[in-house]
């Protein structure tokens, strides 16, 4: 059985030249998110879930252009009309990178987002076309010019590591720590803190010049063989996580979290974790609630004690526990940890799991470098590059 002309017409082959990519107009957006509702909203009403992705355009790093959605359609119908053939979406991101000289510059990535096929249109290529296309604009899409190029683009694919390792996106280390969630262990030890959204501030700041010169020291270590590169783990880039676990525990408690982390031991000696908790199956089902470490960081890897450093981990991972048992998550994790945080891991006699992913949330990046081949080292692959 053939199809008819107007079906041809309507939904041509993906390579064909009849087919454009775009940004869908303000009155697109909700027929979009409406498709994308079954999948990745079920912990919120249909009304709720759009809400949250018109909120989800007004919160730091998004806002302002932040974010860009894609649309791939026909460029000959109009726009009412036209078919929503596939989309995703892209945030801007603040990103360093090292030079062959050794120098760590900054530069510009996107983050790859909500990549969508209505289910009357898979397997059609619709979508290996969409990523094709948008690997190929975000080269240059909101470039800072000759000082602030694009330098990568990062997505995390949930299903597997081939679809999009064949559209130019490698599969990076994609593993993490899991650890359940646990009643609160009697008295809190002396010397730790939780994080409220008024400690971040100088968390972050600290973060970033500490990441940098992580940066350096490896560009150093290797002669400038590779290029080491990160997300800037800035202020911006933590809210945009904290307000979307805002919207959702907002919408299914009646409430937000005070706690998004906790910091141990002396300023300078300093180890932190900062965390949110996601919401995909709601309080029907937990198991798709899982709070998320953000980002790890221990201020001072060389000079601070060991004794010390376990203490403060041990501590905040017991504050984790309690507040991802409090909260309904399922279960903790954090993503990539570092060879020294992997110790701290080891070393706080707390029972955990270690898991190598290999067909959700795989952690993948497209370098827009100069020269083809560059081989490319993802620095603090962590959950707060995520989107
Ligand atoms: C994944 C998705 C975008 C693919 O859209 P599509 O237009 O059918 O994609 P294409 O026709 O271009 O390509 C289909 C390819 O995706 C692969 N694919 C689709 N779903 C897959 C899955 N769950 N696991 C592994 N591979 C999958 C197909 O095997 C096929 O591979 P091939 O290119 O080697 O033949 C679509 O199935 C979808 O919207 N799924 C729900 C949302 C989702 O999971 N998005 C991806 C988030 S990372």
């Amino acid at each position: 059985m053939g199809s008819n002309a107007s079906d041809d017409q309507l939904h041509p082959p993906s390579s064909s030249s009849l087919i454009t990519l775009t940004n869908p107009s303000p009155a697109e957006l909700p027929k979009i998110f409406t498709l994308s509702h079954p999948k990745w909203g079920p912990a919120l009403t249909l009304q709720d879930y759009l809400d949250r992705e018109v909120y989800l355009t007004t919160v730091p790093l998004s806002k302002n252009g932040g974010i860009t959605h894609w649309l791939l359609t026909l460029s000959s119908s109009p726009e009412p009309e036209r078919p929503i053939l596939a989309s995703c979406e892209s945030i801007k991101k603040r990103a360093f990178y090292t030079t062959p000289t050794g120098e760590v510059r900054e530069g510009v990535a996107h983050g790859i987002a909500s990549v969508f096929t209505d289910p009357k249109y898979r397997g059609k290529g619709y979508a290996s076309r969409m990523m094709s296309d948008v690997g190929e604009k975000l080269k240059t899409w909101q470039s800072g010019g000759e000082d602030r190029p694009v330098v990568f683009s990062v997505l995390y694919s949930d299903i597997g590591k081939g679809f999009y390792a064949k559209h130019g996106w490698a599969p990076f280390q994609s593993s993490h720590v899991a650890w359940t969630p646990a009643e609160p262990s009697g008295e809190r030890s002396k010397g730790v803190k939780t994080i409220g959204y008024h400690e971040l501030a100088e968390l972050c700041a600290v973060d970033e010049r500490l990441l940098r010169e992580r940066l350096a020291k490896l560009a150093k270590a290797d002669g400038g063989k590779k290029r080491h590169v990160a997300l800037a783990p800035e202020l911006d880039q933590l809210l945009w996580h904290l307000m979307r676990e805002d919207f959702m525990t907002k919408h299914i408690f009646g409430m937000t979290p005070e706690v998004r982390g906790a910091v141990a031991g002396e300023k300078g000696r300093r180890v932190w974790a900062v965390w949110t908790r996601g919401y995909y199956g709601g309080l029907e089902k937990t198991e798709g609630n899982t709070l998320h470490v953000l980002r790890v960081v221990v201020e001072d890897e060389e000079n601070a004690s060991e004794e010390e450093l376990v203490e403060g981990f041990k501590a905040i991972v017991a504050i984790a526990r309690a507040e991802a048992k409090e909260w309904r998550s399922h279960e903790i994790q954090m993503w990539n940890p570092t060879s020294v945080v992997k110790k701290l891991v080891e070393k706080i006699g707390v029972e955990y799991e270690f898991v190598e992913r290999d067909k959700e949330s795989i952690a993948s990046l497209m370098w827009y470098g100069e020269e083809a081949g560059e081989e490319v080292d993802w620095v603090a692959n962590e959950k707060y590059a995520w989107c």
